[in-house]
């Protein structure tokens, strides 16, 4: 199958794509390269633009008619600039979105995977969040996200749209040949901050907030190889009529994650056992706004996509390890 990915310069499109090749398929990338990175689109049919560039859309669907649906990831996502600029963060990442699924439909093209996030989630108790669960989104990009879901709900319902929403809890690592992997040159998150220390570049790993109720006290998360993440769309492409006919419905959200949380504790173990020595901690507050965290109930993706992850999360450690030693070759810098 013919399948556009929007956002497929970025870090998951590119993998993503990567995978449906693997799986038969052929992705066709739409990206306007506004932080994605034209390496990693390698030889793929790729159209530079805007997802809101409806003559642009056009054109991808008359050079391509045979497209059988839309993988949708094209957004901006650093939170922390969402809370600065919210205005770039709703016009890009509502406004233009839905311009774009009023054009899918219009084309008879309303097929569409949606990237969503776990972020929305309220915390609860035990941690484990259902699909159903209450949502808090906690900035102005989470709420692009929670806005985006209920256009995709309400437009599956008045329309022929058809929507499956991948709520992605934390993904991380690279792709099995580390062709495309996190390009931020300082990575806010967890994972990358310890990658950082572990290479030299920073002195020391900050815990943020030790008074969590968590088991630790520590912030928990539901890390997934991204390759896993990756393989959770082809799945959802390939089943994606079964799906909806499954739940009977125009719509879905599905959970991907592992179904495991772990905190930042935990995560730190793992990764001091992966690379044989210890690093040096310190512990310091929680940020404003973060999270205490999320996992993964995962009783829907086995169900709906039979789909289960193949990694650990050493697995995925490692494999963020290696991109961060490889990226200098593709991208030219640390
Ligand atoms: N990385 C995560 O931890 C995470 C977690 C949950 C959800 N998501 C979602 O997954 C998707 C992909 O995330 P990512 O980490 O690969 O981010 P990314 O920034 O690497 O990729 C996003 C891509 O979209 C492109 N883009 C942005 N606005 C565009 C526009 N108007 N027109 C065309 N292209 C545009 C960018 O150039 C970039 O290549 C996003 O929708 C994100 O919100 C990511």
């Amino acid at each position: 199958m013919k399948i556009l990915v929007t956002g497929g310069a970025g870090y998951i499109g590119s993998i993503t794509s990567k995978a449906l090749e693997e799986a038969g398929h052929t992705p066709v990338i739409l990206d306007s390269l506004l932080t994605g990175k034209r390496v990693f689109v390698k030889d793929r049919i790729f159209y530079q633009g805007d997802i809101a560039d409806l003559q642009l859309i056009r054109r991808v669907f008359k050079d391509h008619p045979d497209i059988k649906a839309t993988i949708h990831m094209a957004a901006r996502i650093p939170v922390n600039e969402s809370v600065e600029n919210p205005y770039a963060y709703y016009r890009n990442n509502v406004a233009k979105s839905l311009e774009l699924f009023n054009e899918l439909v219009g084309l008879g093209k309303p097929k569409v995977v949606f990237s969503s996030s776990a972020s929305l989630y309220a915390t609860k108790a035990s941690f484990e969040v259902t699909e159903g669960d209450p949502l808090e989104p906690a900035s102005p990009y989470a709420w692009t996200k929670r806005m985006m879901e209920q256009i995709l709900q309400d437009m599956a319902s008045a329309t022929e749209l058809r929507a499956i929403i991948l709520r992605y809890f934390n993904p991380i690592g690279s792709d099995p040949d580390l062709e495309s992997g996190i390009y931020a040159k300082e990575p806010s998150h967890v994972l990358g901050q310890l990658v950082m220390v572990a290479r030299g570049e920073k002195r020391s790993f900050t815990i943020t907030g030790t008074d969590h109720p968590t088991r630790d006290g520590t912030g928990i998360r539901d890390y997934i190889h991204v390759w896993d993440l990756a393989r959770a769309h082809v799945r959802a492409i390939e089943r994606f009529d079964e799906v909806l006919a499954a739940v009977d419905a125009p719509s879905t959200i599905i959970n991907i994650g592992t179904g495991s949380g772990v905190t930042v504790r935990e995560l730190v173990d793992s990764f001091e056992t992966l690379i044989g020595r210890q690093i040096p901690i310190t512990e310091g507050p929680a940020r404003p706004g973060d999270a205490v965290g999320a996992f993964a109930n995962v009783d829907r993706s086995r169900a709906l996509l039979g789909w289960n992850t193949e990694f650990t999360l050493s697995d995925a450690i490692a494999s963020a390890l290696a991109w961060a030693s490889r990226r200098q070759d593709v991208l030219g810098y640390e």
